[in-house]
């Protein structure tokens, strides 16, 4: 084989995994896709209709700007402008085909000296990003120990230890444990990341997953050109359109052009269609009312399946983002267990050793826990999804 041999990301994994179990794609009619991070793509209640077509002139089939088309990057940087009081322009903003390759774009131009620093316990695919690109990392403490909510003081003493210039990277709300820095702890994040030092990828994929309403570092960075701060969103999941493809780096104008230089060697900009799709979706009155219906909408499901879950004997560690739930099974059942267990059923959980940036497997602390999503279902869907719940969860 010509190519080196790299496996699949763990969703991926579990997807592939569910599909030779059950004959079925994870996703399709029948199917119960707890593992999966997808929203649903339909209008919520209270929320803004999701368009179902696109009008582009001619114009729209050149190819795009390197960087993002100059419209789409107003409305990015107008919308947080306009909901977390910054004051970037369109030269902050990086457009490129979903958050994961500006996460990928980022760690790849990384200088070769900085240190990264993550969390024990997050999104799958950074361990395979700082794998392939072969990064030295640094672990902070993210287990049941302290039940999957580090401080910043346990930030610091990694900075410290490190001694090297370090790029903390961080979902936020965290994938899979929805823990959320909000107010002042998340303050004191953008102050920890600030300085010539120090940097950050601060994702925030779940932006309008929480609590207490969307959260954005945004709010605390006082100005990014003198930052090496990378804030990553998405139209993926609070725009509800993941197939639209799109997603967005802000950080400094001087690394924008390294983003633009990278998409004229190696992706071509991102199709202008979803483009001008996802400009529409930005309309200031729209996204307001879509912000809303989404934290209402997912507050609710967060509640009902911590109920359920809970019901059945499942010892939850869930923050108030997100929208899945992170949780150890009952009567020491592994999730790998747990998912032969499910398949018979046409479901499937994320095994949270995919979760564990140390990748101890059944050794680890992430044996027994799972990460299930309710993103993508639907509420008439919990009587039977409690159903197989209970019957998979007996001792
Ligand atoms: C933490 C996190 N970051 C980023 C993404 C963005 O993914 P995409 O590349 O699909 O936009 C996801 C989606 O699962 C995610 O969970």
């Amino acid at each position: 084989m010509f190519l080196q041999d790299f496996p699949p990301m763990g969703v991926y994994e579990t997807l592939f995994k569910f599909q030779a179990a059950s004959g079925s794609y994870m996703g399709d009619p029948g199917t119960h896709p707890w593992a999966q991070g997808f929203p649903l793509t339909r209008q919520l209640p209270g929320g803004p209709e999701i368009p179902l077509s696109v009008s582009f002139a001619a114009s729209e089939l050149k190819y795009p700007a390197a960087t993002g088309n100059d419209g789409l990057r107003k409305a990015i940087a107008k919308y947080y402008n306009h909901f977390y009081g910054s004051k970037i322009t369109e030269d902050n903003v990086g457009v490129f085909a979903g958050g994961r390759p500006g996460i990928f774009a980022t760690l790849l131009f990384l200088q070769k000296d900085v240190d990264v620093i993550i969390e024990e316990t997050e999104y799958t695919p950074y361990f395979d990003k700082l794998k392939l690109l072969n990064r030295s990392h640094r672990i902070v403490p993210s287990n049941p120990h302290n039940n999957f909510r580090p401080s910043i003081s346990d930030y610091r003493k990694a900075i410290n230890e490190s001694g090297k210039r370090t790029l903390l990277i961080r979902s936020n709300p965290c994938n899979p444990t929805g823990v959320t820095w909000s107010g002042d702890a998340l303050k004191e994040m953008v102050n920890l990341a600030s300085g010539s030092d120090r940097g950050a990828i601060i994702d925030e994929a779940y932006e309008f997953f929480n609590g207490d309403g969307p959260v954005s570092a945004m709010q605390y960075i006082s100005n990014i050109d003198e930052s090496n701060i990378f804030v990553i969103g998405a139209a993926t999941k609070g725009l509800q359109v993941p197939g639209m493809r799109t997603g967005w780096v802000i950080a400094s104008k001087r690394h924008i052009e390294v983003f633009r230089n990278f998409s004229s060697i190696a992706m071509g900009g991102v199709s202008r269609p979803s483009q001008v799709y996802v400009t529409n979706l930005l309309d200031l009155d729209r996204v307001t009312q879509a912000r809303k219906a989404v934290v209402k909408f997912y507050n609710e499901q967060r509640k009902i399946y911590r109920d359920g879950l809970a019901s059945c004997g499942m010892e939850l560690s869930t923050g108030d983002g997100g929208f899945y739930h992170w949780g150890k099974l009952p009567h020491g059942l592994t999730a790998e267990d747990f998912n032969q267990r499910l398949f018979k059923h046409k479901a499937a959980i994320l095994p949270g050793t995919l979760c564990d940036m140390h990748r101890r497997g059944a050794q680890g602390p992430h044996n027994h826990f799972i990460r299930f999503s309710f993103g993508p279902i639907e509420p008439d869907a919990y009587q039977e999804n409690m159903r197989i719940l209970k019957d998979c969860l007996k001792g």
